[in-house]
């Protein structure tokens, strides 16, 4: 028996789903039920009717859908794999936007822990932040954990006040201006696509600025021979399937999330074996405050 006719088998025995983001291995991809953004993921993870969900992604996008489905087991192929930028804001941060401003909303990207989205107001994707963020009715945002998104949607939404954090995706972040450059000029005519955790240096060349599904969705709508693709090498497995004739150029630094790598054949098989060690998601307020951000966001967006 292969490693995928075994996962096949073991997700009829254990009533499972199997949903994977666009950043984890090609053969995870393969196997998986359903493959999108953080987005698409969470809206998935509510709609669902199966007792379990192995969620090949990181421990935010596994303890969200634990959150928004408290009913099902959520199960990590590897509960090591963490996104660092998930950790980068304080309390005192919160507090001190707070005390500062009376109209100020809280607003958490879904790349967050369940302890920051339970200081916050309303939770955002990458897909969805310019929308939830214009209809908020305050004046002020303090946008966390991510400097760089709250950059591009303070673009969008010139009307409102933005406080930065300055927390930041180490993956998009560290990516070489030189190097999409380098590619601008091999490459001339390439709409450059850009992820909204790259730096203003980056997204400033971009002809597209989206998620991992806006990129490919950019890809599948404007029919180009060539692209030069500002975020992590993962994206490349489904540009690949929705137009195999393109070409699709990355930064020479190739751009790779170690920890959605973490998702292997494997680990998946072994979790679906040894079912009970489920992610238990926060208890209390913290499990209560925390759904209610992303439940918010699946409300508005
Ligand atoms: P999206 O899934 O919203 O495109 O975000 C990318 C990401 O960093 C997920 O960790
Ligand atoms: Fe986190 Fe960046 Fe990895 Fe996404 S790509 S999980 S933001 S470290």
């Amino acid at each position: 028996m292969t490693k995928q006719e075994k996962i096949a088998q073991l997700k009829i025995d254990k009533d499972a789903v199997i949903l994977a983001h666009y950043y984890a291995p090609s053969d995870v991809q393969d196997i998986a039920d359903y493959i999108g953004d953080s987005f698409y993921l969470s809206r998935k993870a509510k709609e669902l009717g199966n007792k379990t969900i192995v969620f090949a992604g990181v421990s935010f996008m596994g303890e969200s859908a634990k959150l928004i489905a408290a009913d099902k087991t959520v199960l990590m192929p590897d509960v090591s794999a963490d996104c660092p930028m998930a950790h980068m804001v304080t309390k005192e941060t919160v507090d001190r936007a707070r005390a500062e401003y009376d109209d100020v909303a809280v607003v958490c990207y879904i790349n967050s822990t369940a302890e920051i989205k339970s200081w916050s107001d309303v939770c955002v994707t990458s897909a969805n932040a310019v929308k939830i963020v214009r209809n908020l009715p305050n004046k002020y945002i303090l946008f966390i954990p991510d400097k760089n998104l709250a950059s591009y949607v303070a673009q969008k939404v010139p009307e409102k006040e933005f406080i930065y954090n300055d927390g930041y995706c180490p993956v998009h972040e560290h990516m070489k201006v030189e190097e999409i450059k380098k590619l601008m000029s091999e490459h001339e005519g390439a709409p450059v696509l850009a992820h909204p955790e790259c730096n203003s240096d980056i997204t400033g060349l971009a002809d597209y600025i989206g998620s991992t599904s806006g990129i490919i969705d950019y890809v599948k709508e404007n029919e180009h021979g060539e692209y030069i693709i500002c975020t992590e090498e993962g994206v490349r497995h489904a540009l690949k399937k929705a137009r195999p004739e393109a070409e699709y150029y990355f930064a020479a630094t190739t751009p790779v999330c170690k920890d959605m790598k973490r998702n292997t054949l494997d680990n998946i098989i072994r979790v679906l074996e040894n079912d009970g060690c489920g992610i238990n998601g926060p208890d209390g307020n913290v499990a209560k405050e925390a759904s209610f951000t992303l439940k918010k966001m699946l409300e508005l967006a």
